[in-house]
C-alpha cells in the first residue's frame, strides 16, 4: 500500500508513553508537517507551544482534572475524579496549538494542523494524542499566562507527543455510511 495511505490508516491515540524524550529532529520534523497543513486564505494562523517541563504539564493535567470534576457531565466529572489518570498520559512532550482570532477560520486551520502533526509523528513511529480536554485549564487566563503566547492567540488544543508505552490494533472498520458517489 502507498506509504501515506498507510500511515493514515495506522494512526491510533496513544495512551500511555514511554519516559524517554523525543529526539529534536522528529519534533522539529512533527511541528514541520503541522505548518505545512491548508489553510483559508493561506493564513495559518496558529502557533505551537511544545511543552517539555514535566511540572507545566502536570499543573495542566492537574488542574485541568480539578474542573472536569466539577462538571455536571458525568464522564467528564468521573475522569477528572479518577486518581490516576493524566490529561496527557504521562507523554514527556505537548504540543499546544494555539490560533490567531482574527484569522478566517483559525480552528479548522488549526486542527488541520493537528492532523498533519499526527500523521507525520505515525510516519516516525512517535505515539500522539489530540487533547480537547485540556480546553478547561485553556480558559484560565492566569493559567494560560504561563504560555506567553503572542498577542492575539489563544490555544484550542493540545497534542501529546512521545515513544508508544503500547501499540492498540489497528484502526476498526469506519462508523460513517460509505460515500455516496453522483457521476
Ligand atoms: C477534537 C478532538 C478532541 C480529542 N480529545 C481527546 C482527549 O482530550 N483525550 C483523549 O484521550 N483523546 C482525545 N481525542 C482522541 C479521540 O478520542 C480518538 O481520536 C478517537 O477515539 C478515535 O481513536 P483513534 O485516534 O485511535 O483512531 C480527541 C480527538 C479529537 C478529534
Amino acid at each position: 500500500m502507498n506509504k501515506v495511505l498507510d500511515v493514515i490508516k495506522s494512526r491510533r491515540s496513544i495512551r500511555r508513553y514511554l519516559p524517554d524524550p523525543l529526539g529534536q529532529e522528529e519534533l522539529d520534523a512533527i511541528l514541520e508537517a503541522g505548518a505545512y497543513a491548508p489553510s483559508a486564505h493561506n493564513d495559518q494562523p496558529w502557533h505551537f507551544t511544545v511543552i517539555r517541563n514535566r511540572e507545566l504539564i502536570d499543573r495542566i493535567s492537574r488542574v485541568s482534572k480539578e474542573r472536569m470534576a466539577a462538571q455536571d457531565t458525568g464522564w467528564i466529572r468521573e475522569m477528572g475524579r479518577k486518581e490516576d489518570f493524566h490529561l496527557f498520559y504521562h507523554a514527556p512532550a505537548v504540543v499546544v496549538v494555539s490560533m490567531r482570532r482574527d484569522a478566517l477560520s483559525p480552528l479548522v486551520d488549526c486542527s488541520a494542523a493537528i492532523e498533519n502533526m499526527l500523521l507525520a509523528a505515525e510516519s516516525l513511529d512517535v505515539g500522539s494524542c489530540w487533547i480537547g480536554l485540556a480546553g478547561y485549564w485553556f480558559s484560565l487566563r492566569d493559567e494560560v499566562a504561563r504560555l506567553g503566547l503572542p498577542e492575539g492567540y489563544e490555544p484550542c488544543y493540545a497534542v501529546a507527543l512521545g515513544r508508544k508505552g503500547h501499540r492498540p490494533s489497528r484502526a476498526l472498520p469506519r462508523k460513517a455510511p460509505p460515500p455516496s458517489f453522483i457521476d
